[in-house]
């Protein structure tokens, strides 16, 4: 299955994916295409030392959000991506692309949604002073984080965590979960009903 990933970061999750699917024959998962919103991702140059191609689509060279969203799909559709996954992309789509790839967009965020939705979850969730974290991996729709959720995994949250050390236990999670749902997507193991995704044995 050819899938394309959207980084707009250092792109740790999308090391993993190179690591855990891209390279493993027996994934079934290409990684067909790389795009970032950031000339100076770092999620870019991980990319190219994989061999995998790369775009840079700047939200400035477009006249309106809709714009920038049919450049990205242009791109999508020529390289025959079969489903899209945003890890650490910080730009949200419009309801029109949403529709067009719906179900077939997944995100990545490191929460329990829907607790700390939104650009600054960490902080947030120091600020909260919560004992439990995690990560949640979710079909993305027309909401804010708001998708099916499709996997969760709990981080504890100890009393001296700043950013940096929870961030750091969070990424350990986030690199085993991303590989594992996409491989079971990629598998048809997954079923969206209503709310709800069940995950079939194969
Ligand atoms: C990840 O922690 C991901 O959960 C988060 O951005 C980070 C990207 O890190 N995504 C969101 O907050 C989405 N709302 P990475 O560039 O090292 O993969």
């Amino acid at each position: 299955m050819k899938i394309a990933v959207l980084a707009s970061g250092s792109g740790t999750n999308l090391q993993a994916l190179i690591d855990q699917l891209h390279q493993d024959e027996t994934s079934g998962v290409e990684i067909a295409v790389v795009i970032s919103d950031r000339r100076k991702a770092y999620a870019l140059t991980r990319a190219k030392k994989a061999g995998i191609p790369t775009y840079v689509v700047r939200v400035r060279n477009f006249p309106d959000r809709d714009a920038f969203d049919a450049e990205i799909s242009k791109i999508l559709d020529r390289c025959e991506v079969e489903l899209i996954i945003l890890a650490g992309f910080m730009k949200l789509f419009q309801p029109a692309f949403v529709r067009k790839y719906r179900n077939r967009i997944i995100n990545i965020h490191p929460s329990l949604l829907p607790a700390f939705p939104g650009a600054h979850p960490v902080p947030d969730t120091l600020a909260y002073g919560v004992k439990v974290s995690g990560v949640t991996v979710f079909f993305v729709d027309e909401g804010i984080d708001a998708g099916p959720i499709i996997a969760q995994v709990s981080v504890p949250v100890f009393d001296d965590d700043d950013e940096e050390s929870l961030l750091k236990r969070i990424h350990i999670e986030e690199h085993k979960l991303y590989p594992q749902v996409i491989r079971r997507y990629a598998a048809g193991m997954l079923e969206i009903v209503g709310r709800k995704v069940l995950v079939k044995e194969s």
